[in-house]
């Protein structure tokens, strides 16, 4: 109420004296993007040092298609007056004293949000009254798409998910690498996150046998934005054998087992021959003729046996492990 008044105040001031006094925008709209800040400025003439108690700047916000407005930043005779703000922007919108020197009024909102999108009027009482709309338009791109695999292990089918967030509603596209649309068989949906923004996702489903590199573009109409995600066919390899990683890592790991034990089991069975040569030269050393050539050769072999059945029996574990 108390500030209908005020506006009804100043708009009947603003009629004696409008010809002296005017508010002037040097851009009329801006566009920013989520998440951003922005300053809106808004001038007014100051003749020589500024009488801050006699200045009282208003700035309000009305979105498109609502019938209320709501108090963005009020400075009465040269006072903040924060108790009429609304929830929305406190905190993040602020008049920026230093400049009203100079005769401008700069609104800054920081972290802008969805919401802070429409038309501001910014309405300015220094011994005279005046004011102008400004537009703030907010856009979101949709920069980070979050890419998602699957296979169906009933079907022969995979699916790839896409999925990012912006502002406005952005239209999804598949291609494969010969920019042939697949968009036909694509399921594209979303929903409005708490910020106002649209998350969106599109879920493509293709046969397995189609072993192609894949995109997904969204497509932002009012920004003229495209951002695009690709999807290897080789990414997709190794999604597919995901599951058999563990099992190549688990013959690995058997390879270099048997490496690092066929030598120690070499110069087990080495020393064990060599033992039982030992011996059988002590048993018989004295009866027998010292070994000869012919019979280490012998040993030799022996001990070959033992290496190429320990390969054999190590080639027989990798086949169980494939
Ligand atoms: C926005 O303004 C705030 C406060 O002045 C500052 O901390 C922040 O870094 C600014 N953000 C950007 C993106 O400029
Ligand atoms: C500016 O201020 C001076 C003296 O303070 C006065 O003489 C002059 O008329 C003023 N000009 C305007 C445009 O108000
Ligand atoms: C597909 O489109 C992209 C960009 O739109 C282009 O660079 C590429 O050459 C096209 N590929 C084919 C095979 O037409
Ligand atoms: C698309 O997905 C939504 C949600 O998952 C589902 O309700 C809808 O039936 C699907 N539409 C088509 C054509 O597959
Ligand atoms: C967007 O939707 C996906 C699933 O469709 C969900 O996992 C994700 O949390 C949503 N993100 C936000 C910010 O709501
Ligand atoms: C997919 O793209 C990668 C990288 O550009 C390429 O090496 C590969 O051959 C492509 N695969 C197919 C099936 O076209
Ligand atoms: C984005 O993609 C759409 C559909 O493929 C196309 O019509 C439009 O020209 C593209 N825009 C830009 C800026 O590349």
């Amino acid at each position: 109420m108390f500030q209908i008044l005020t506006m009804l105040l100043m708009e009947m001031q603003l009629c004696v004296v409008s010809a002296l006094f005017t508010v002037e925008v040097p851009q009329q709209l801006y566009v920013a993007e989520y998440g951003s800040n922005v300053t809106m400025e808004c001038r007014f003439p100051v003749n020589g040092s500024l009488n801050l108690e006699l200045l009282s700047v208003v700035w309000e916000q009305k979105r498109q298609g609502q019938l209320e407005s709501r108090d963005v930043y009020t400075l009465r005779n040269g006072k903040a007056l924060l108790s009429s703000q609304h929830r929305d922007y406190m905190g993040r919108a602020a008049l920026l004293h230093k400049e009203l020197k100079s005769g401008r009024a700069l609104l800054q909102i920081t972290n802008v949000k969805i919401t802070d999108a429409g038309s501001y009027l910014c309405l300015i009482d220094y011994q005279g009254a005046d004011y102008k709309y400004i537009t703030l338009e907010i856009k979101a791109s949709y920069k980070i798409i979050n890419i998602q695999k699957t296979r169906k292990w009933n079907e022969d089918k995979f699916a790839f998910i896409c999925q990012s967030e912006g502002f406005p509603l952005a239209e999804v596209f598949w291609q494969n690498e010969k920019n042939f649309s697949l968009s036909g068989s694509a399921n594209t949906t979303y929903t409005l996150t708490t910020d106002g923004l649209y998350n969106v996702t599109s879920i493509l489903i293709i046969n397995q046998n189609m072993n192609e590199n894949y995109s997904c573009v969204f497509w932002n109409k009012e920004l003229n934005e495209n951002t695009s995600a690709y999807i290897y066919s080789l990414a997709l390899m190794s999604t597919q054998h995901g599951g058999q990683k563990s099992l190549i890592l688990f013959i690995v790991a058997t390879c270099v087992i048997v490496l690092v034990l066929l030598p120690a089991l070499i110069i087990f069975q080495k020393r064990k021959s060599f033992k039982n040569c030992r011996a059988k030269k002590d048993r018989k050393g004295k009866f027998s003729p010292p070994v000869t050539d012919e019979n280490r050769g012998y040993y030799n072999s022996q001990i070959e046996t033992s290496y190429l059945s320990t390969v054999i029996y190590s080639g027989e574990s990798r086949n169980v492990n494939l």
